[in-house]
């Protein structure tokens, strides 16, 4: 059985304030972008094991996948399976490429085992696993609070070619959160609305804001750099996804996002996706 695992961006991201659990609540706009890993699964007889084109993912219960299938494996009362994970989404680049790959993993096995999960379920085993990871349960654009898991889904279209860059640097959550340090923190900004207006072709400035980018610019100027780099060849916004470092730009024409990948080294380019983008309907292959 072979999956696409999609990469998302974050289209704003304001932190509210610091929970007694440790996280942090938050307000974003999950995007789903055209960069996806590729997710195979292959029956075996019993047991759970991985294997994955990049050298410094972990194959073990760091990853994941494996932790997505130990889940299913925990409800199903036993199953087999290997999988085979193709990585093209940088790590630790605020694309929230592992989160995906788990919540494939997560629609995918109960298939393969013919086990029937209910949907709350599922969302409660994504949401253990990981803030981002129920996002990945869906697709299409969704706005986001709680820890990143409580999810209402905006039905709205993109009119955007959206471009990402990577400057190559490994960025850790947890990290970025704890730079976070101690601040005022503020009332629900309601992304929803601003992201109707700047779709209508509002002022779309108060939107693009993450709350991440001034800590991460300040320890890494290299991404701020790309970041002025997008808004000086034509993007009409550009923020940093996530906790960084992948930077994106907002392009109102595919000619002028062309134009400014060609300003990047074939190395920083991620790719581009194309306005109301959406993934493949679920359909596993195989
Ligand atoms: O949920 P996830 O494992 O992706 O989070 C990684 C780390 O990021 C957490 O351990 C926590 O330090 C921080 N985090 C947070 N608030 C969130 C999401 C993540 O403080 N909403």
């Amino acid at each position: 059985m072979t999956i696409h695992s999609h990469a998302k961006i974050n289209l704003g991201l304001r932190v509210l304030g610091k929970r007694d659990d440790g996280y942090h609540d938050l307000a974003t706009i999950f995007v789903p972008v055209d960069l996806c890993d590729t997710v195979e699964l292959h029956t075996r007889d019993l047991g759970l094991s991985m294997e994955c084109t990049r050298d410094d993912v972990p194959c073990d219960s760091g990853n994941l996948c494996l932790r997505a299938a130990a889940e299913v494996y925990r409800f199903a009362g036993g199953g087999g399976v290997h999988i085979a994970l193709d990585k093209r989404i940088p790590v630790g680049a605020g694309l929230g490429g592992g989160s995906s790959n788990a919540a494939m993993v997560l629609r995918a096995l109960p298939r393969l085992w013919c086990v029937d999960i209910p949907d709350d379920e599922l969302h409660a085993m994504a949401a253990r696993l990981g803030s981002d990871v129920p996002f990945f349960l869906h697709d299409g654009p969704a706005l986001a609070g709680g820890r990143g898991e409580i999810l209402t889904p905006l039905n709205v279209r993109l009119p955007w070619w959206i471009v990402l860059v990577t400057p190559g640097i490994h960025v850790s959550t947890a990290w970025a959160y704890a730079a976070l340090g101690t601040r005022e923190w503020q009332p629900d900004p309601r992304l929803d609305l601003l992201l109707t207006d700047a779709v209508r072709g509002g002022d779309s400035a108060p939107l693009l804001v993450n709350d991440f980018e001034p800590a991460v610019f300040e320890r890494w100027p290299a991404i701020a750099e790309m970041k002025r780099r997008l808004l000086e060849n034509g993007a009409v916004g550009a923020l940093m996804s996530g906790s960084g470092s992948t930077v994106f730009g907002l392009f109102n024409d595919a000619l002028e996002a062309q134009a400014a990948l060609a300003e990047f080294a074939p190395g920083q380019v991620l790719g581009v996706t194309a306005p109301d983008f959406s993934p493949m309907p679920f359909t596993p292959r195989g």
